[in-house]
């Protein structure tokens, strides 16, 4: 997969032009490798305590593709990159505390098989469900973690931005390849729910992250999922089921261990 570096650091920028504190750093890293996680976390945790994570990684294949880990792409950025990356931030987050993780989430779940006993499930492959059943996983997970972390200080929340019209859709949902083939019969109508859902602005969409990462209204609670309207709203109820949370966690065990074999 290509390389993230030449990424441009125009969000840097912005947040310089309005935030207080410190500057604002960029760092690049390829979040479809596990080494380069690695990288990342040893890097950010040589800095002493964080105060918050925001995992806002997020990728839609139209095509099955694999990492460089040899691990289907959707599973590897939506999930186990953000697993692995929190998982070995957890020390310097507990000595940050109070502090925040945030996974972003995606209505995607919906549509998503609950089967993970390993990454790819039986079936086909169809992009859009295959990136709502990594997002399923990361939010088994975010749910699982919380009661992991209660007590610590550390809040866990998923946050949801409803929808937005960004790179992630631009091309990967114009093709009805992306839905299975039951979808596939109704793809005018489809993508036409696809465009609406995701015709909103990026600003707008990001509120709930925004509220979930900085919110002092939400100061002392966890476990809660932000929904579109930057508003608590209930989990989606597979998701709190703890035989997913531990499917889910023996996976991503398995194929990200915290210390490398
Ligand atoms: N847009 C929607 O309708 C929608 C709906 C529900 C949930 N979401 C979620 O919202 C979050 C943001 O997505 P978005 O819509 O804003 O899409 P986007 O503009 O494509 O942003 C995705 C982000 O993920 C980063 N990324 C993807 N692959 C990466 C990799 N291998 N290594 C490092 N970074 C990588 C991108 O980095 P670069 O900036 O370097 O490209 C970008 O910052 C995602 O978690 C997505 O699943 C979006």
């Amino acid at each position: 997969m290509s390389s993230w570096t030449a990424c441009t650091p125009r969000a840097v920028e912005r947040i310089d032009a309005v935030a207080a504190g410190p500057e604002a750093r960029f760092v690049a890293a390829d979040l479809a490798s596990l080494a380069a996680v690695r990288a990342l976390a040893a890097r950010l945790a040589a800095e002493g305590p964080l105060d918050v994570l925001v995992n806002n990684v997020g990728a839609m294949f139209a095509d099955r593709q694999r990492t460089v880990d040899g691990i289907e792409a959707s599973f590897a950025v939506n999930h186990l990159s953000p697993y692995l990356l929190t998982e070995l931030l957890l020390e310097p987050l507990r000595a940050g505390a109070p502090s925040r993780i945030v996974n972003v989430t995606s209505g995607s779940v919906r549509v998503a098989k609950r089967s993970f006993e390993a990454v790819e499930p039986p079936g086909g492959y169809y992009g859009f469900h295959r990136y709502g059943r990594a997002k399923l996983a990361n939010l088994a997970y975010t749910l699982d973690l919380t009661d992991r972390l209660r007590g610590t200080g550390v809040s866990v929340f998923a946050a949801d931005p409803g929808g937005a019209a960004t790179e992630m859709n631009d091309g990967t949902m114009r093709s009805s390849r992306i839905v299975s083939p039951g979808l596939r019969l109704l793809w005018p109508l489809v993508r036409r729910t696809f465009e609406r859902a995701t015709s909103g602005s990026a600003s707008v969409a990001a509120r709930s992250s925004i509220l979930a990462a900085s919110d002092a209204s939400l100061d002392g609670r966890t476990g809660l999922v932000i929904g579109p309207d930057a508003r608590p709203v209930a989990p989606f109820g597979p998701a709190t089921d703890s035989r997913t949370a531990e499917a889910v966690l023996r996976l991503s065990r398995r194929l990200a261990p915290l210390v490398p074999a």
